[in-house]
């Protein structure tokens, strides 16, 4: 399973992309407010300067036309750019118009496997269930995940799985245990799953004994 990093924050981008275990950023119109840019295109243009793989950017209008031509738009900002269309019938509309172009769409916004079938057929390259936001409402989250996981695989359908809305490091786990392709994640979760104590006694008991031998 691949990690892409669920922000629009640039230094969290240039932090985890040092690392060299994040293989893309997804973002949408939250994060962008949250980091109080509205200057979308200059966000996406440096984040596709710091990552090479797929940028997600999301579209911001709700009709058909309107979808297509944000998609056309922000796809020219980066050859790495990839368009977000929520999973509406609009968004499948739209979807089918400009995937056929060459232009990649994550569909975003998936809560059920009977979207995830449709974000395929309409040609999205990538399909992104919300466990988070499922597990929130009381249903299983990655249960959604493995299901279209599951009929991905049974059809042989090419589109990739993001399991997104990223709220713990169980929630990676599971989400590479369901088949996940790439699991979107926030910062603070990559910080979380880096981090155990027993690796932090670890390096301090190696350092100590090292430390006597060269003191004796
Ligand atoms: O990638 C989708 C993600 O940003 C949604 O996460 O935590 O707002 O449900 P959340």
């Amino acid at each position: 399973m691949r990690i892409f990093l669920d922000t629009a924050n640039i230094e969290q981008v240039r932090s985890a992309a040092k690392l060299g275990v994040i293989s893309g950023v997804t973002t949408n119109p939250s994060l962008i407010s949250k980091e109080g840019n509205a200057d979308y295109e200059s966000v996406i243009k440096t984040i596709c300067t710091i990552v090479e793989g797929p940028i997600s950017v999301e579209v911001l209008a709700e009709d058909v036309k309107g979808m297509i031509k944000d998609a056309r738009k922000a796809s020219k900002w980066a050859p790495n750019v990839v368009i977000k269309i929520p999973c509406t019938a609009a968004g499948l509309e739209a979807t089918s118009v400009v995937s056929k172009e060459g232009i990649g769409v994550n569909m975003t916004l998936v809560f059920s496997p009977n979207q995830g079938l449709l974000a395929a057929l309409a040609g999205a390259a990538y399909c992104s269930p919300f466990v988070g936001r499922l597990d929130d409402h009381g249903h299983d989250g990655m249960q959604v995940v493995k299901d279209i996981v599951d009929i991905y695989t049974h059809y042989k359908l090419s589109t990739q799985v993001i399991a997104a809305s990223i709220r713990h490091p169980l929630h990676c786990v599971t989400a590479a245990k369901a088949g996940a392709h790439i699991a979107t994640i926030p910062y603070n979760v990559l910080m979380q799953m880096i981090s155990h104590p027993l690796t932090d006694i670890g390096i301090s008991r190696f350092m100590n004994d090292w430390k006597k031998l060269s003191q004796k």
